[in-house]
Protein backbone atom coordinates (compact mmCIF):
# COMPACT_ATOMS: atom_id res chain seq x y z
CA UNK A 1 0.00 0.00 0.00
CA UNK A 2 1.05 3.78 -0.44
CA UNK A 3 1.63 5.55 2.10
CA UNK A 4 -0.35 9.45 1.21
CA UNK A 5 2.52 10.27 3.84
CA UNK A 6 5.61 9.49 1.73
CA UNK A 7 4.11 11.15 -1.08
CA UNK A 8 4.58 14.48 0.22
CA UNK A 9 7.10 16.98 -0.68
CA UNK A 10 10.39 17.36 2.24
CA UNK A 11 9.12 21.28 2.24
CA UNK A 12 5.88 21.31 2.69
CA UNK A 13 5.71 19.91 6.39
CA UNK A 14 1.89 20.21 6.50
CA UNK A 15 2.58 24.08 7.17
CA UNK A 16 -1.21 26.25 6.23
CA UNK A 17 -1.24 30.03 6.63
CA UNK A 18 -3.35 29.59 9.34
CA UNK A 19 -3.33 31.98 12.45
CA UNK A 20 -5.73 32.63 15.04
CA UNK A 21 -5.98 35.99 15.81
CA UNK A 22 -9.93 36.29 18.15
CA UNK A 23 -8.86 39.53 19.88
CA UNK A 24 -9.85 41.50 16.64
CA UNK A 25 -13.43 43.00 15.06
CA UNK A 26 -15.14 40.69 12.73
CA UNK A 27 -18.43 41.41 10.71
CA UNK A 28 -20.99 38.93 11.75
CA UNK A 29 -23.87 40.47 9.14
CA UNK A 30 -24.95 43.28 7.06
CA UNK A 31 -27.32 45.12 9.72
CA UNK A 32 -30.29 45.09 8.07
CA UNK A 33 -30.10 40.99 7.90
CA UNK A 34 -30.77 40.87 11.53
CA UNK A 35 -34.06 41.13 12.17
CA UNK A 36 -36.37 40.06 14.81
CA UNK A 37 -35.41 36.25 14.34
CA UNK A 38 -31.92 34.99 15.53
CA UNK A 39 -29.60 34.20 13.28
CA UNK A 40 -26.28 32.27 13.10
CA UNK A 41 -22.92 32.86 12.15
CA UNK A 42 -19.72 31.23 12.65
CA UNK A 43 -16.65 32.99 13.53
CA UNK A 44 -12.93 31.43 13.51
CA UNK A 45 -15.00 28.02 13.97
CA UNK A 46 -16.78 29.37 16.89
CA UNK A 47 -21.12 29.02 15.83
CA UNK A 48 -22.42 31.87 17.29
CA UNK A 49 -26.22 33.32 17.76
CA UNK A 50 -26.85 37.07 17.12
CA UNK A 51 -30.25 39.02 17.81
CA UNK A 52 -31.97 42.29 18.42
CA UNK A 53 -32.68 42.77 22.00
CA UNK A 54 -35.96 44.76 23.38
CA UNK A 55 -34.17 47.84 22.59
CA UNK A 56 -33.10 46.92 19.16
CA UNK A 57 -29.69 46.12 20.28
CA UNK A 58 -27.43 43.38 18.40
CA UNK A 59 -26.61 41.24 20.93
CA UNK A 60 -24.11 37.67 19.87
CA UNK A 61 -23.82 34.40 22.43
CA UNK A 62 -22.19 31.53 21.89
CA UNK A 63 -24.38 29.23 20.03
CA UNK A 64 -25.10 26.47 22.37
CA UNK A 65 -27.51 26.80 25.40
CA UNK A 66 -25.65 25.73 28.78
CA UNK A 67 -28.46 23.53 30.15
CA UNK A 68 -28.84 20.90 27.09
CA UNK A 69 -26.18 22.62 24.63
CA UNK A 70 -29.30 22.79 22.08
CA UNK A 71 -28.62 25.62 19.53
CA UNK A 72 -29.74 29.06 21.11
CA UNK A 73 -30.41 30.12 17.36
CA UNK A 74 -33.43 27.32 17.30
CA UNK A 75 -34.81 29.66 20.22
CA UNK A 76 -37.11 33.14 20.32
CA UNK A 77 -36.48 36.53 21.53
CA UNK A 78 -39.14 37.12 24.03
CA UNK A 79 -41.11 40.62 24.46
CA UNK A 80 -38.18 41.82 27.16
CA UNK A 81 -35.92 41.04 24.39
CA UNK A 82 -34.64 37.79 25.96
CA UNK A 83 -33.52 35.02 23.93
CA UNK A 84 -35.31 31.96 25.12
CA UNK A 85 -33.85 28.58 24.28
CA UNK A 86 -36.27 26.44 22.01
CA UNK A 87 -36.11 23.41 24.43
CA UNK A 88 -36.77 24.10 28.35
CA UNK A 89 -36.99 27.93 27.70
CA UNK A 90 -33.99 28.79 29.55
CA UNK A 91 -34.14 32.49 28.83
CA UNK A 92 -30.73 35.00 28.66
CA UNK A 93 -30.01 38.60 28.39
CA UNK A 94 -27.56 40.67 26.00
CA UNK A 95 -24.95 39.93 28.41
CA UNK A 96 -25.24 35.81 28.26
CA UNK A 97 -26.77 35.88 31.97
CA UNK A 98 -29.52 33.56 32.58
CA UNK A 99 -32.18 35.29 33.72
CA UNK A 100 -34.84 32.42 34.25
CA UNK A 101 -35.00 28.69 34.15
CA UNK A 102 -39.39 28.08 33.46
CA UNK A 103 -40.56 26.06 36.34
CA UNK A 104 -37.22 26.24 38.97
CA UNK A 105 -38.54 27.72 41.99
CA UNK A 106 -35.74 28.17 44.61
CA UNK A 107 -32.99 31.39 43.35
CA UNK A 108 -29.55 30.76 43.93
CA UNK A 109 -27.43 33.62 42.42
CA UNK A 110 -23.82 31.93 42.72
CA UNK A 111 -26.18 28.67 40.50
CA UNK A 112 -27.36 31.28 37.91
CA UNK A 113 -23.84 32.84 37.20
CA UNK A 114 -22.97 29.05 36.56
CA UNK A 115 -25.99 29.20 33.91
CA UNK A 116 -24.76 31.88 31.90
CA UNK A 117 -23.61 31.61 28.42
CA UNK A 118 -20.26 33.35 26.87
CA UNK A 119 -21.05 36.75 25.61
CA UNK A 120 -19.65 38.63 22.89
CA UNK A 121 -19.11 42.51 22.24
CA UNK A 122 -20.76 43.65 19.40
CA UNK A 123 -20.72 47.24 17.61
CA UNK A 124 -23.25 47.78 14.82
CA UNK A 125 -20.84 50.35 12.55
CA UNK A 126 -20.94 51.04 8.41
CA UNK A 127 -24.65 49.18 8.34
CA UNK A 128 -22.56 46.08 9.55
CA UNK A 129 -22.79 44.08 12.69
CA UNK A 130 -19.20 43.55 13.72
CA UNK A 131 -18.42 41.01 16.59
CA UNK A 132 -15.15 41.21 19.26
CA UNK A 133 -13.67 37.18 18.31
CA UNK A 134 -13.55 36.61 22.22
CA UNK A 135 -16.44 36.08 24.55
CA UNK A 136 -16.79 38.04 27.98
CA UNK A 137 -14.05 40.79 27.65
CA UNK A 138 -13.87 44.87 26.58
CA UNK A 139 -12.77 45.32 23.13
CA UNK A 140 -9.58 47.03 22.58
CA UNK A 141 -10.27 50.14 19.84
CA UNK A 142 -13.23 49.89 17.26
CA UNK A 143 -13.56 48.52 14.11
CA UNK A 144 -12.52 49.67 11.08
CA UNK A 145 -14.56 52.39 9.35
CA UNK A 146 -15.78 51.72 6.02
CA UNK A 147 -15.08 55.44 3.93
CA UNK A 148 -17.57 56.68 1.91
CA UNK A 149 -20.54 54.37 2.98
CA UNK A 150 -22.72 57.47 3.58
CA UNK A 151 -21.42 59.65 1.21
CA UNK A 152 -24.85 60.69 -1.14
CA UNK A 153 -21.47 61.50 -4.26
CA UNK A 154 -21.09 57.73 -4.44
CA UNK A 155 -22.74 54.64 -5.98
CA UNK A 156 -22.01 52.33 -2.66
CA UNK A 157 -22.20 48.86 -4.20
CA UNK A 158 -22.99 45.59 -1.36
CA UNK A 159 -21.41 42.09 -2.55
CA UNK A 160 -20.74 39.20 -0.51
CA UNK A 161 -18.10 35.95 -1.35
CA UNK A 162 -18.00 33.22 0.04
CA UNK A 163 -13.68 31.62 -0.53
CA UNK A 164 -12.82 28.30 0.01
CA UNK A 165 -9.53 29.32 1.42
CA UNK A 166 -7.51 30.80 4.29
CA UNK A 167 -8.23 34.49 5.42
CA UNK A 168 -4.38 34.86 4.48
CA UNK A 169 -4.55 33.58 1.07
CA UNK A 170 -8.13 35.65 0.84
CA UNK A 171 -6.67 38.72 1.43
CA UNK A 172 -3.36 38.35 -0.70
CA UNK A 173 -5.71 37.58 -3.30
CA UNK A 174 -7.34 40.72 -2.74
CA UNK A 175 -4.28 43.35 -2.70
CA UNK A 176 -2.18 41.06 -5.60
CA UNK A 177 -1.68 43.21 -8.43
CA UNK A 178 0.14 40.29 -10.35
CA UNK A 179 -2.47 38.22 -10.34
CA UNK A 180 -5.12 40.51 -12.51
CA UNK A 181 -3.20 40.48 -15.85
CA UNK A 182 -3.86 36.49 -15.49
CA UNK A 183 -6.98 35.64 -13.66
CA UNK A 184 -8.84 38.83 -14.91
CA UNK A 185 -7.11 38.96 -17.67
CA UNK A 186 -8.95 41.62 -19.86
CA UNK A 187 -11.17 42.85 -17.43
CA UNK A 188 -9.09 45.38 -15.87
CA UNK A 189 -5.37 44.66 -16.92
CA UNK A 190 -3.54 42.39 -18.67
CA UNK A 191 -4.55 44.17 -21.98
CA UNK A 192 -2.59 46.19 -24.33
CA UNK A 193 1.67 46.50 -23.78
CA UNK A 194 2.92 46.36 -19.71
CA UNK A 195 4.12 49.39 -18.53
CA UNK A 196 6.56 50.00 -15.64
CA UNK A 197 5.74 51.78 -12.06
CA UNK A 198 7.19 52.05 -8.84
CA UNK A 199 5.36 50.32 -6.23
CA UNK A 200 5.94 51.99 -2.18
CA UNK A 201 5.22 49.89 0.56
CA UNK A 202 4.71 51.21 3.92
CA UNK A 203 3.79 50.65 7.86
CA UNK A 204 0.13 52.69 8.56
CA UNK A 205 -1.32 51.89 12.37
CA UNK A 206 -2.04 48.13 12.44
CA UNK A 207 -1.74 47.93 8.96
CA UNK A 208 0.47 47.78 5.14
CA UNK A 209 -0.27 50.14 2.56
CA UNK A 210 1.38 49.81 -0.92
CA UNK A 211 0.87 52.55 -3.25
CA UNK A 212 1.64 52.39 -7.27
CA UNK A 213 3.04 55.55 -8.87
CA UNK A 214 3.13 55.80 -12.42
CA UNK A 215 0.24 53.34 -13.26
CA UNK A 216 -2.27 53.88 -16.31
CA UNK A 217 -5.49 54.52 -15.66
CA UNK A 218 -8.18 51.37 -15.47
CA UNK A 219 -10.62 53.65 -17.31
CA UNK A 220 -8.97 54.60 -19.94
CA UNK A 221 -6.96 58.20 -19.74
CA UNK A 222 -8.34 61.20 -18.44
CA UNK A 223 -7.28 64.78 -18.87
CA UNK A 224 -7.34 68.13 -17.30
CA UNK A 225 -8.41 71.45 -19.22
CA UNK A 226 -5.14 71.90 -20.50
CA UNK A 227 -4.95 68.27 -22.29
CA UNK A 228 -2.50 67.08 -19.96
CA UNK A 229 -3.30 63.39 -18.80
CA UNK A 230 -4.48 63.32 -15.12
CA UNK A 231 -2.28 61.11 -13.55
CA UNK A 232 -4.23 57.80 -11.67
CA UNK A 233 -3.14 56.89 -8.14
CA UNK A 234 -3.74 53.92 -6.40
CA UNK A 235 -3.20 52.23 -2.99
CA UNK A 236 -3.76 48.61 -1.15
CA UNK A 237 -4.15 48.90 2.69
CA UNK A 238 -4.45 45.87 4.57
CA UNK A 239 -5.74 46.59 8.34
CA UNK A 240 -5.20 44.13 10.99
CA UNK A 241 -6.29 41.36 10.85
CA UNK A 242 -8.95 40.92 8.10
CA UNK A 243 -9.63 44.18 6.12
CA UNK A 244 -8.57 45.02 2.87
CA UNK A 245 -8.75 48.50 1.08
CA UNK A 246 -8.42 49.10 -2.84
CA UNK A 247 -8.62 52.67 -3.66
CA UNK A 248 -8.09 54.41 -7.23
CA UNK A 249 -8.34 58.33 -7.44
CA UNK A 250 -7.85 60.25 -10.45
CA UNK A 251 -7.99 63.69 -9.63
CA UNK A 252 -10.74 64.99 -8.20
CA UNK A 253 -13.20 63.43 -10.52
CA UNK A 254 -12.68 59.95 -9.95
CA UNK A 255 -12.34 58.07 -7.11
CA UNK A 256 -13.23 54.15 -6.44
CA UNK A 257 -12.44 52.83 -2.93
CA UNK A 258 -13.46 49.09 -2.27
CA UNK A 259 -13.24 48.20 1.06
CA UNK A 260 -13.84 44.50 1.97
CA UNK A 261 -13.89 43.03 5.60
CA UNK A 262 -13.39 39.57 5.73
CA UNK A 263 -14.79 36.98 8.15
CA UNK A 264 -12.61 33.85 8.93
CA UNK A 265 -15.30 31.07 9.51
CA UNK A 266 -12.87 28.16 9.21
CA UNK A 267 -9.57 27.62 8.78
CA UNK A 268 -10.00 27.32 5.25
CA UNK A 269 -13.64 28.97 4.74
CA UNK A 270 -13.50 33.22 4.44
CA UNK A 271 -16.03 35.64 3.33
CA UNK A 272 -15.53 38.42 1.96
CA UNK A 273 -17.88 41.83 2.33
CA UNK A 274 -17.52 43.77 -0.30
CA UNK A 275 -18.41 47.58 -0.09
CA UNK A 276 -17.61 49.34 -3.61
CA UNK A 277 -17.94 53.24 -3.33
CA UNK A 278 -17.68 55.00 -6.85
CA UNK A 279 -17.84 58.34 -7.97
CA UNK A 280 -17.34 58.54 -11.35
CA UNK A 281 -18.60 61.27 -13.56
CA UNK A 282 -21.62 60.03 -15.59
CA UNK A 283 -22.18 57.03 -13.15
CA UNK A 284 -25.84 57.24 -11.17
CA UNK A 285 -27.84 54.95 -9.87
CA UNK A 286 -28.55 53.55 -13.06
CA UNK A 287 -25.22 52.05 -13.32
CA UNK A 288 -25.91 49.82 -10.38
CA UNK A 289 -26.36 46.46 -11.73
CA UNK A 290 -23.67 46.92 -14.28
CA UNK A 291 -21.20 47.90 -11.70
CA UNK A 292 -22.52 44.80 -10.09
CA UNK A 293 -22.56 42.69 -12.77
CA UNK A 294 -18.73 43.91 -13.07
CA UNK A 295 -17.48 43.34 -9.71
CA UNK A 296 -19.62 39.61 -9.44
CA UNK A 297 -17.56 38.52 -12.68
CA UNK A 298 -14.08 39.77 -11.26
CA UNK A 299 -14.67 38.28 -7.92
CA UNK A 300 -15.83 34.60 -9.24
CA UNK A 301 -13.00 34.46 -10.98
CA UNK A 302 -11.44 35.15 -8.10
CA UNK A 303 -13.37 32.18 -5.90
CA UNK A 304 -12.30 30.24 -8.29
CA UNK A 305 -8.61 30.41 -8.04
CA UNK A 306 -8.52 30.45 -4.02
CA UNK A 307 -10.57 27.20 -4.17
CA UNK A 308 -7.85 25.43 -6.63
CA UNK A 309 -5.53 27.08 -4.59
CA UNK A 310 -6.69 25.34 -1.05
CA UNK A 311 -7.17 22.05 -3.36
CA UNK A 312 -3.71 22.21 -4.37
CA UNK A 313 -2.42 23.12 -0.38
CA UNK A 314 -4.89 20.03 0.69
CA UNK A 315 -3.29 17.76 -2.46
CA UNK A 316 0.47 18.03 -0.95
CA UNK A 317 -0.92 18.79 2.80
CA UNK A 318 0.27 21.93 3.21
CA UNK A 319 2.27 25.01 1.26
CA UNK A 320 5.57 25.45 -0.21
CA UNK A 321 5.33 29.12 -0.89
CA UNK A 322 8.19 30.79 -2.87
CA UNK A 323 7.92 34.75 -3.03
CA UNK A 324 9.51 37.47 -4.89
CA UNK A 325 9.72 41.24 -4.26
CA UNK A 326 6.47 41.29 -6.25
CA UNK A 327 4.41 39.49 -3.69
CA UNK A 328 4.25 42.83 -1.32
CA UNK A 329 1.49 41.95 0.60
CA UNK A 330 1.33 37.81 1.02
CA UNK A 331 3.96 37.80 3.29
CA UNK A 332 3.88 41.02 4.88
CA UNK A 333 0.49 39.78 6.18
CA UNK A 334 1.16 36.83 6.99
CA UNK A 335 4.03 37.92 9.69
CA UNK A 336 1.23 40.98 10.85
CA UNK A 337 -1.28 38.03 11.61
CA UNK A 338 1.26 35.57 13.29
CA UNK A 339 2.55 38.22 15.67
CA UNK A 340 -0.39 39.00 16.59
CA UNK A 341 -1.24 35.51 17.22
CA UNK A 342 1.90 34.85 19.64
CA UNK A 343 0.80 38.06 21.27
CA UNK A 344 3.64 40.16 19.92
CA UNK A 345 3.29 43.80 18.26
CA UNK A 346 2.41 43.45 14.40
CA UNK A 347 3.57 46.88 13.80
CA UNK A 348 7.07 46.14 15.01
CA UNK A 349 9.39 45.33 11.67
CA UNK A 350 10.19 47.81 9.43
CA UNK A 351 8.53 46.95 6.29
CA UNK A 352 9.38 49.80 3.68
CA UNK A 353 10.17 49.32 0.40
CA UNK A 354 10.54 50.64 -3.17
CA UNK A 355 10.40 48.60 -5.88
CA UNK A 356 9.81 48.95 -9.68
CA UNK A 357 7.92 46.39 -11.44
CA UNK A 358 6.02 45.84 -14.48
CA UNK A 359 2.25 45.50 -15.18
S1 LIG B 1 -31.31 22.86 26.28
FE1 LIG B 1 -31.72 24.94 26.43
S2 LIG B 1 -33.10 25.06 28.04
FE2 LIG B 1 -32.62 22.97 27.97
FE1 LIG C 1 -8.46 39.14 -8.14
Amino acid sequence: MVDPEQLRPPETRGHYSVANVPAAWYVACRSHELGEAPMTQTILGVPLVLYRDAGERAAALLDRCPHRNVRLSLGQVDPEGHLACGYHGWRFDGKGRCVDVPGMLSTDEAAARGRSVPAYAVREQDGFIWVWGQPDTDPRGEPVRIPFVEDPDYLVVHREYLFESTLHAALENALDVPHTAFVHKGDFRGQGERQSIEAVRRRIPDGIEVEYEGEKPLMGDHHDEEGRVIVQKHWDRFFMPSVAQVEYKTGDQRHLITTLPHTPISDFQTRAWLVSCWKVPGLDESGREGVEAYLDQILAQDVEVLREQTESLRRFGGEAYRSTELDLMGPAIWHMLKQSERGLDPNASDISRRIQLSV
